[in-house]
């Protein structure tokens, strides 16, 4: 993934009301600006701590300077990340998408072996911005176990 480049139309999941709906971002872009961030599982400390709540406090900022709806992209299972979300209480244009089997993370060229972690494969941690299903701004953690590029002041910065 880079700026310029098609996101992947590998589907993610999402479990609603006891059916997995199956989510092909680059349609879900289309006419729309989509702010897509990434990170390696629900629930694990940076993600819940320090990523995900300056995305549910800022997400009306967002909406102010363009962003249509907000993803937020784990790879875990889908029953997890409904579990996740369910605890949040998202604003609605906030959704929270499951890449359980890391099939969006290894088509967006962002897989991130955790194996020796005993994590297994997950996605790296990057925001980026895509409208049409083009990727128009493109932020990527050096380290997936920190948040400072893709975190959503220094997201909203760039806008
Ligand atoms: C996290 O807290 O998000 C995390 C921990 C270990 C590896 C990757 C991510």
């Amino acid at each position: 993934m880079k700026v310029g480049s098609k996101i992947p139309s590998t589907p993610v999941q999402q479990f609603v009301g006891g059916e997995i709906n199956q989510v092909d971002l680059a349609d879900f872009s289309q006419g729309k600006t989509i702010l897509l961030v990434a990170m390696p599982g629900a629930f694990t400390p940076t993600c819940a701590d320090d990523h995900v709540p300056g995305y549910l406090a800022k997400a009306g900022d967002f909406r102010s300077k363009g962003v249509d709806e907000i993803v937020i992209l784990a790879t875990s299972d889908f029953f997890v990340v409904k579990a996740w979300a369910d605890g949040l209480n998202p604003p609605e244009h906030v959704h929270f998408l499951a890449d359980g089997s890391q099939a969006f993370a290894k088509a967006a060229g962002q897989l991130l072996d955790l194996t020796e972690l005993g994590l297994g494969m997950r996605t790296q941690r990057y925001a980026a911005v895509v409208r049409d299903g083009k990727v128009i701004s493109f932020a990527i953690e050096p380290d997936a176990t920190a948040v400072s590029v893709s975190g959503a002041d220094a997201v909203l910065s760039g806008l």
